[in-house]
């Protein structure tokens, strides 16, 4: 298959103020997809920038007391230090103060004009200063007027988007993947069901000063959407450089956060229809991160700022959160305490076992050489179509805009190894010489899983995955995709190295506070049992066991004490349950219990372990198992 030019974009940023976690995520999906792409050896581009004209960015400046050049030369930096920390490999950066963009605006409208796509009118309307936009009259309440709703009569320069319509309509139906997710799509398409006006696209120097003067009239410069939509081409060398512009042109996929559809999805395309310029592969609209639940907002100082957490925790974990929390299209929430559990469970944990464990046994037993596989199990055989399966399954995640699933398929592989080493115990191997054949095939498989997962982690974690690779003797840069979907490439005798702590554990003040709220309910009647921190609790085995007694601890009302049947095993726990089951209701059921807990004394009884339940103030329900499983099993 031949390889196709890649050109992806992320909106410009406006420079009103610093960037938050909401540009940090575009642009970091952007570099993700771009790396991506790059792997598969497309030739890419991948462009950024930054907004700076209009009456937002004026503004800022106003307040600042400084002039508008100035405060844009200034908060540029702060996008482009952010940038830079979090390692995205932006092709260009465009600012729209600069020349290349401004006299390409200017071209652009001239030739509008002289063809008649743009002509003046006097125009009364109501106008909203906020978003610096004419409103239609059934949109404002008159009786009930906010401050930045004022009218304004005024001689102004039109677009004639409104010919267009029934061409759009046409077009987004024609071309189902022109706007993605189909639910966005399907909004644009609503939004076209009204008559569409023709767009404003000038603001009098009196009102605005500070944008891209018409050609045409300079008492007048242009609406700040007719400018920033053009950086896209006049970038990529649009009425400059053909050649460059016909590699590049049409974009791929042009990303967006859903706030700005309607300017990418019904403005752009007709400026471009206009121009006689192709549209678009795909507008991909993302959704929002919430604080919380919450809209970020300066005003309610929820503001998430990405230096925290990536000072805190490394860039490559930031990046991987974002990717892997958000599935592509919807809202997701941001708050530390997902943050840091994700972190913990996928990588500190999951991850960051994986690899110690390989690299531990085979540097202390190995000489720190990947051991030569000898013949392999059932279990070998099923590891390997799992890890052969990933290449194939993370491209289609990408290919499908879901790179959180390609995410869940790497972290679920992992997983799927630590069951595999547990399930072969290569601690215990090697405390056998007879073993360490087998032992060898072990430590290869698990070596092997964590080249593929490396390699397609890569894009998303390039720092601390370029590490995990040298530690496995791999050599520096991109991976070859190719032999993400092979089995076998590490080769016996390659030095492996020393790894410490790729991903260490933290444990954020956020964890312990919610450690503390879990714990209450069951607190006071069980001293003891909860003794373990939050952050610990994630490196707890959970399994199934099933209830085979249940009976009331004397002189208590709420304790039980089950007996409990774990994979052929006996063990009794004790539980705060007995205000909300009669005992002999549980009998038989397959329940979830915490088995390597610190076994403790409550009420004088002995509990070896601790139950899963949900509760809330006044009810409780214990965690069961859906459907037949075997007790014993590994829940996780
Ligand atoms: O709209 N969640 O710039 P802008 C997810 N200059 N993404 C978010 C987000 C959030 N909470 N907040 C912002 C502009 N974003 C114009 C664009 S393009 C020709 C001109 C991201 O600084 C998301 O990509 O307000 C959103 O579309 C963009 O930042 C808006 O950035
Ligand atoms: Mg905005």
């Amino acid at each position: 298959m031949p390889n196709t030019p890649f050109y992806i974009t992320t909106p410009i940023y406006y420079v009103n103020d610093k960037p938050h976690i909401g540009h940090a995520y575009t642009t970091i999906l952007a570099d993700v997809l771009a790396r991506y792409h790059r792997l598969l050896g497309d030739p890419v581009h991948f462009l950024t920038g930054t907004d700076e004209h209009g009456q937002k960015v004026q503004q800022a400046a106003e307040s600042g007391g400084i002039p508008a050049q100035d405060h844009a030369d200034r908060t540029v930096v702060r996008f482009q230090e952010l940038w830079e920390r979090l390692e995205i490999t932006n092709n260009d950066f465009i600012r729209t103060t600069e020349e290349r963009h401004k006299i390409i605006v200017q071209e652009i409208l001239q030739d509008l004009y002289d063809r008649g796509e743009i002509y003046d009118a006097e125009h009364e309307g109501w106008y909203d200063i906020s978003s610096e936009t004419f409103v239609t009259d059934k949109d404002v309440d008159e009786d009930n007027l906010p401050d930045h709703i004022v009218r304004i009569k005024e001689r102004n320069y039109f677009f004639r988007m409104g010919s267009y319509q029934e061409w759009l309509i046409q077009y987004i139906e024609d071309n189902p993947t022109f706007i993605q997710p189909d639910f966005r799509r399907n909004e644009t398409l609503g939004f076209l069901r009204q008559p569409l006006q023709d767009l404003c696209i000038s603001r009098p120097k009196t009102r605005l000063a500070w944008g891209i003067e018409l050609p045409f009239d300079k008492d007048f410069v242009t609406y700040v959407w007719f400018d920033a939509l053009v950086n896209y081409i006049s970038a990529i060398g649009y009425r400059r450089d053909d050649a460059q512009f016909a590699t590049w042109w049409p974009a791929t996929y042009q990303l967006i956060g859903k706030d700005i559809l309607t300017t990418h999805t019904v403005y752009w395309p007709t400026m471009l229809k206009a121009m006689g310029v192709e549209l678009p592969q795909t507008i991909f609209a993302h959704g929002w991160w919430l604080s919380g639940q919450s809209k970020m907002s300066k005003s309610a100082g929820n503001v998430v700022d990405p230096m925290k957490y990536i000072d805190q925790y490394g860039v490559d974990a930031f990046r991987y959160f974002l990717m892997a929390e958000m599935v592509l299209g919807q809202d997701a929430s941001f708050t530390e305490e997902t943050f840091s559990r994700r972190y913990n469970t996928d990588l500190a944990n999951d991850l960051g076992n994986l690899l110690s464990r390989v690299t531990k046994l085979i540097l202390s037993h190995f000489d720190g050489r990947i051991p030569t596989p000898a013949e392999t199990g059932a279990e070998e055989s099923k590891l390997q179509e799992v890890a052969l399966a990933l290449s194939n399954g993370v491209g289609d995640a990408v290919q499908r805009m879901r790179l959180d699933d390609g995410l869940a398929q790497i972290a679920a592989a992992f997983r799927e190894t630590n069951r595999y080493l547990e399930q072969r115990q290569p601690w215990v191997l090697a405390k056998d010489p007879h073993q360490k054949e087998l032992l060898g095939t072990v430590l290869y498989h698990g070596a092997e899983v964590l080249r593929i997962v490396s390699g397609l982690l890569y894009p998303v974690m390039p720092g601390k995955m370029e590490e995990l690779r040298s530690v496995l003797g791999l050599p520096a840069g991109e991976p070859d995709i190719e032999k993400l979907g092979h089995w076998g490439v590490l080769k016996p005798g390659a030095e492996v190295r020393k790894i410490t702590g790729l991903f260490p554990r933290t444990d954020s003040r956020a964890q312990k506070a919610g450690a503390a709220e879990q714990g209450k309910p069951e607190k006071k009647e069980i001293e003891g049992v909860m003794q373990a921190e939050f952050a610990d609790f994630q490196k707890i085995e959970l399994k199934t066991a099933r209830i085979v007694e249940a009976e009331r601890v004397p002189d208590t009302d709420k304790l039980l004490r089950l007996q409990l049947d774990v994979a052929g095993e006996s063990r009794q726990i004790v539980a705060g349950i007995a205000a909300y089951y009669e005992p002999e209701t549980l009998v038989g059921r397959t329940i979830v219990i915490v088995a390597n807990l610190k076994p403790a004394k409550i009420r004088g009884v002995e509990s070896q372990g601790m139950l899963l339940a949900a509760s809330t103030d006044d009810s409780l329900r214990l965690v069961t198992v859906d459907g037949e499983i075997p007790t014993g099993a590994r829940v996780g």
